[in-house]
C-alpha cells in the first residue's frame, strides 16, 4: 500500500455547518448530540453489555445467546455465537399479528412505470413458497445459492427464501459477465442458481439466463444442480430439461407456509464478492446475527425511521447497499420501501424526482454519481430539474458509495431536500455490513463532504503505517479499532487472505479499511478521501486495478503488458485508464482506436461492462525502474494529464513518458 498523500490535507476548509432543525431533534430516536453522546458513553462503559442489550431489543432469538463477543480467535471474532435465530423470520414473521402485517412492504415500480405493491403478509407467503421450492429441489441449510436477478420483488424473495432455509446466498450484480459468474459459482460451490430470463432497464431487454448458461459452459460448475428462472418478460430463453425450472414450475404445488430454519448467529447469511487490491475478487462472508442487528439498527438510527416513512434506497441488490438497505434492513425495521427496476435517466432524467412525488417518498438514499449525473442533466434541460416535481414528502436524504463533493452535496440539499432535509453521508464498505460513520438526522450538525462521526459502539481512527494515531488535520489511514457485530467474518475459502488484507501485523489488531481520511481540526469530523490501495471507485463501484490488468493481459494474442490506474472524473468519481503494450508495433490513429475498442469489449466480457477502461493508451513500453517495477505514480500523473514534476532519475526509459502522455 502506498502512503496516503498529503494532498488530502489541503482543501480542508469547509465552513458551512447545518445544525439539525429543532423539529427533527425533538422527534428523533437519537435526540441531539446529548443523545448521541449518551449512547457512545454506554458503549465506552460496557462495550459487550451495550451490544448485548441492542441485540436482545432488536432481534428475535429462537435461542437466546449467553455470550456476546468471543475474541479468543481474533481477528476471527464471533458475536452472539451460542444464540439462534432466522434472518427471514426477523424480517417477516416478526411482524405478523402486529400493525405491520398488512402494511405495504414493497412498492415496486417497473422500468415502464407499472406499479405493484406487496404487503408484509403477502411477502411472507411468497418467500415461504419459494423457500419450499428450494427445499423440494434439495437445497439445504449450509448450501450456497447464486442469485443473478434483476431489481424486483423476486430478487428479494430469492434472497429471503435462502435465508429462511439457512442456505447462504451469493448475489452477483446483473452487469457482471459470464466469466465473472463462472468464477463465483466455482469459488462458492453453488448448488443452485436463481436468475431471470431477461432484465429490463431503460426500455431494453437484456439477457440474464443466457449469460448464466454461458458461464456454466465455461466448465467447473458441476456443483450446480438446479437453475430457477423467473420469467420477467415474454421472450423465451433456452431451458435445459431436468436442470432448469421456471419460477412458476418451481412454485407449483408448494405450500405458502414454511417454518424458518433456526441457525446459529455466526451461520453465514451471505457471501458477496468484492474487489481487492490483489488477485481475484474476494468472497466477503457475513454472519446472520451480527449482520442483521446492524442492518436493522442503522435503519432506525441513520435514517431515524418512523412507521409512516416511505424509504427508497436506489442501490441494486447485487451490491452490499442493496443487501443491507433493500433486502434486510428495511424489512427487519418494518418499513415500506420502494424498489425500482430501471435507471435514473429513463424515460428521462426526471425519473427519480417523479417517483419520489408519485410514491410520497420520505427517506431517499442514493449515490453521488447519480446525483452528479442528474445535476448535469438538470443544468442542460430545465424540464428535468427537481423543481418540476413536488418533493415535499422528503424528510431525510442519504448518500453512499463514494465521497460526495461539497458542490453535489449543496445541490442535493437545496434542490432535492428544499434545505429542509439533512443529507446523511454514510461511509461504510461491503466488509462492514452496514453504516460505520454518518451524521444522525436529529443530532449531528452537518458539514458538506464529511461523513462526520462514527455511530455509537464503533471506534474509528486515523493512523500512520505503524498504527500511531494522527492529530486532527493530518491525513492517514482509516481504521476501526474494535470489532463490531456486522463486520466481515472471513474471506470465503481464504482465511489467510482475510487476515492479511484487513488485520496487517503493524496495525495492532485494528481493522484496515483501505481508505485515506482526515479529521477536521475544529470538530474532529472525518472526511474520507478515497482508496489508498489499488482499488478504484468508478461510479460507486469497486474495481481492482490488478483485476482489470489481468483481464487485459489475458488477451494474450494481442497484449504484452498492461498497467491500470484511476484518474479523477467529474461524473464517475474516478475513471479507469489503461496503459497497454502490444505484442505488435504501437498502433496510432484509426488502428489505435479500433484496437482500443476491441480491448474494451474484451474487458466487458472478462469482467463486465462496468470495468471497461475509459482511456486506453498504447506505448512501446511502460515506465519502469531499473529493477523492472512499473512506476504507477507516474502513470497516475499521465492519466490526469499533468506534466511530470516527479523525480524520474530512477527510470529506466524516461523517453516513454512523452509517448504515453498522448491520448488516443
Ligand atoms: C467508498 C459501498 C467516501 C470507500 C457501501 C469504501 C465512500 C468503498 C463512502 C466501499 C462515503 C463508500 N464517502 N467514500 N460516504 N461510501 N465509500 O464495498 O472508498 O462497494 O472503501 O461498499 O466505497 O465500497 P463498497
Amino acid at each position: 500500500m502506498s502512503a496516503p498523500s498529503t494532498a488530502i490535507e489541503s482543501n480542508l476548509v469547509e465552513n458551512r455547518v447545518f445544525p439539525p432543525s429543532e423539529a427533527l431533534v425533538k422527534a428523533a430516536r437519537i435526540s441531539g448530540m446529548a443523545g448521541y453522546e449518551a449512547l457512545r458513553a454506554e458503549a465506552d462503559r460496557d462495550f459487550e453489555g451495550f451490544w448485548a442489550r441492542l441485540a436482545r431489543e432488536n432481534l428475535q432469538w429462537t435461542k437466546p445467546f449467553t455470550r456476546t463477543l468471543d475474541e479468543s480467535n481474533a481477528p476471527f471474532y464471533q458475536w452472539f455465537a451460542d444464540g439462534e435465530l432466522n434472518a427471514s423470520a426477523n424480517c417477516l414473521d416478526r411482524h405478523m399479528g402486529t400493525a405491520v402485517e398488512n402494511k405495504t412492504a414493497i412498492i415496486f415500480e417497473a422500468d415502464d412505470g407499472a406499479v405493484t405493491k406487496v404487503t408484509y403478509k403477502e411477502l411472507l407467503a411468497r418467500v415461504s413458497q419459494f423457500a419450499n421450492a428450494l427445499k423440494a429441489h434439495g437445497v439445504e441449510k449450509g448450501d450456497r445459492v447464486l442469485i443473478y436477478m434483476p431489481m424486483g420483488v423476486e430478487g428479494v424473495v430469492a434472497m429471503q427464501a435462502c435465508a429462511r432455509i439457512g442456505a447462504t446466498h451469493s448475489v452477483v450484480f446483473g452487469g457482471f459477465s459470464a466469466k465473472a459468474l463462472n468464477e463465483r459459482i466455482i469459488d462458492a460451490g453453488a448448488v443452485a442458481v436463481i436468475t431471470a430470463n431477461y432484465q429490463v432497464r431503460g426500455g431494453k431487454e437484456l439477457p440474464l439466463k443466457a449469460i448464466v448458461d454461458e458461464g456454466l459452459a465455461m466448465g467447473g460448475c458441476e456443483c450446480v444442480r438446479s437453475i430457477f428462472v423467473y420469467q420477467r418478460t415474454a421472450t423465451a430463453c433456452a431451458m435445459v430439461p431436468g436442470r432448469d425450472k421456471t419460477w412458476d414450475e418451481a412454485l407449483a404445488g408448494q405450500s405458502t407456509e414454511c417454518p424458518p430454519t433456526p441457525v446459529g448467529a455466526e451461520h453465514p447469511l451471505f457471501i458477496l464478492y468484492t474487489s481487492g487490491s490483489t488477485g481475484k475478487p474476494k468472497g466477503v462472508q457475513h454472519s446472520t446475527g451480527g449482520y442483521l442487528l446492524w442492518a436493522k439498527l442503522t435503519m432506525d438510527w441513520s435514517f431515524d425511521l418512523k412507521p409512516e416513512d416511505v424509504f427508497w434506497c436506489t442501490a441494486d441488490i447485487g451490491w452490499v447497499t442493496g443487501h443491507s438497505y433493500v433486502t434486510y434492513g428495511p424489512l427487519a425495521a418494518g418499513a415500506t420501501e420502494i424498489i425500482f427496476e430501471g435507471i435514473p435517466t429513463y424515460p428521462n432524467a426526471g425519473r427519480f424526482w417523479q417517483m419520489i412525488e408519485r410514491h410520497k417518498c420520505t427517506v431517499f438514499y442514493t449515490a453521488p454519481t447519480a446525483i452528479r449525473s442528474l445535476i448535469k442533466a438538470a443544468d442542460s434541460d430545465a424540464a428535468v430539474h427537481p423543481k418540476n416535481w413536488d418533493l415535499s414528502s422528503l424528510r431525510i436524504l442519504g448518500s453512499v458509495g463514494e465521497p460526495i463533493n461539497p458542490e453535489a452535496w449543496m445541490w442535493y440539499y437545496r434542490h432535492v431536500g428544499g434545505e429542509r432535509c439533512p443529507v446523511i453521508d454514510t461511509w461504510w464498505q461491503t466488509e462492514t455490513g452496514g453504516h460505520i460513520m454518518n451524521p444522525l438526522p436529529g443530532a449531528t450538525p452537518l458539514v458538506p463532504g464529511s461523513c462526520t462521526l462514527p455511530l455509537p459502539g464503533i471506534y474509528t481512527a486515523i493512523v500512520d503505517e505503524t498504527g500511531q494515531e494522527m492529530p486532527n488535520g493530518s491525513g492517514g489511514m482509516l481504521v476501526i479499532k474494535r470489532p463490531w457485530p456486522s463486520m466481515i467474518r472471513t474471506i470465503w475459502n481464504d482465511p489467510e487472505r482475510f487476515k492479511k488484507s484487513y488485520f496487517p501485523d503493524e496495525l495492532k489488531g485494528y481493522y484496515l479499511a483501505g481508505d485515506g481520511a482526515v479529521r477536521s481540526v475544529d470538530r474532529g469530523y472525518f472526511r474520507v478521501t478515497g482508496r489508498i490501495d489499488d482499488v478504484l471507485n468508478v461510479s460507486g463501484h469497486r474495481m481492482g486495478t490488478m483485476e482489470i490488468e489481468s483481464a487485459l493481459v489475458a488477451k494474450s494474442d494481442l497484449v504484452a503488458e498492461a498497467a491500470v490506474v484511476g484518474r479523477p472524473d467529474d461524473l464517475t468519481g474516478e475513471a479507469i485508464c489503461a496503459f497497454v503494450v502490444l505484442k505488435r508495433p504501437r498502433p496510432v490513429g484509426d488502428e489505435a482506436k479500433q484496437i482500443a475498442k476491441e480491448l474494451r469489449d474484451w474487458v466487458a466480457k472478462e469482467i463486465g461492462p462496468i470495468a471497461k477502461p475509459k482511456d486506453i493508451r498504447f506505448g512501446d513500453n511502460l515506465p519502469k525502474t531499473r529493477s523492472g517495477k512499473i512506476m504507477r505514480r507516474l502513470l497516475r500523473s499521465l492519466a490526469k494529464g499533468e506534466s511530470i514534476t516527479q523525480d524520474t532519475s530512477t527510470l529506466e526509459n524516461p523517453a516513454i513518458l512523452d509517448q504515453l502522455a498522448q491520448n488516443n
